[in-house]
């Protein structure tokens, strides 16, 4: 058997576990944004929601944190990064280190908890379904605060920003959630309307875009 080598050998989170629930309540609400949300540049059938496309962006890239062969590096910015209550898993999740960061890309909001356990009887709307804190919320889609832990991870999981190939990328969702993250990111398409979207969204905002956004 090869000798595992480095995080690019390491067994990703995604292999493990990822919160889908969560992630696909998101991911239906994606569907009704539309003031800032990429949908609005041109119309692509085939896109991914953002929600789910950051989720399995961020998990294919770090490692699962309970695996025997992760990067301390990791490990110690997950204890550096998501400590406190913030990110401290809902029981009858035990409080390790994957769990933690599960509940860092997608955790049910105080609302939603309260409505599945029967204490209010209104469910939340579609915005207050998932915790503020949450990377796959619409929101952090600009928050540097919960942007930066994410980049800070995938750094600590690498020793550098990796590199995203997407060589299907039609509306771009997939490397404008990989850009989003840091990464560099290379992109392709053949058809030439999903090229210039993809230029469109995620190579001419970061070049020529306004400074200060993530
Ligand atoms: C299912 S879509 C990808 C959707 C994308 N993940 C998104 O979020 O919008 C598949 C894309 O692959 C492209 N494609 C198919 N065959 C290709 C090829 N041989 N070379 C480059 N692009 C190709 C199509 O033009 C199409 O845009």
């Amino acid at each position: 058997m090869e000798k595992r080598r480095g995080a690019d050998f390491l067994k990703r989170l995604i292999e493990v576990a990822l919160p889908i629930k969560e992630i696909s309540a998101e991911s239906v609400r994606d569907k009704s944004l539309r003031h800032g949300h990429i949908s609005t540049l041109h119309l692509w059938w085939a896109r991914r929601p953002l929600p789910a496309s950051r989720a399995i962006v961020f998990a294919s890239l770090v490692p699962d944190p309970d695996d025997a062969e992760c990067p301390q590096a990791f490990q110690d910015a997950i204890h550096r990064l998501l400590k406190g209550d913030i990110y401290k898993p809902i029981p009858p999740q035990e409080d390790t280190l994957r769990n933690r960061l599960l509940s860092f890309i997608a955790r049910w909001s105080k609302k939603q908890l309260e409505f599945e356990a029967g204490k209010i009887s209104t469910p939340p709307a579609p915005k207050e379904m998932l915790d503020e804190n949450c990377l796959v919320k619409w929101e952090s889609s600009i928050n540097p605060k919960i942007i930066g832990i994410a980049r800070e991870l995938v750094q600590a999981a690498y020793g550098y920003m990796p590199t995203v190939l997407d060589p299907f990328a039609g509306g771009g969702a997939i490397p404008l959630e990989a850009v989003r993250l840091g990464c560099n990111v290379i992109a392709n398409d053949y058809n030439p309307v999903a090229h210039l979207i993809e230029r469109w969204t995620f190579e001419f905002p970061y070049k020529d875009g306004k400074p200060g956004i993530p």
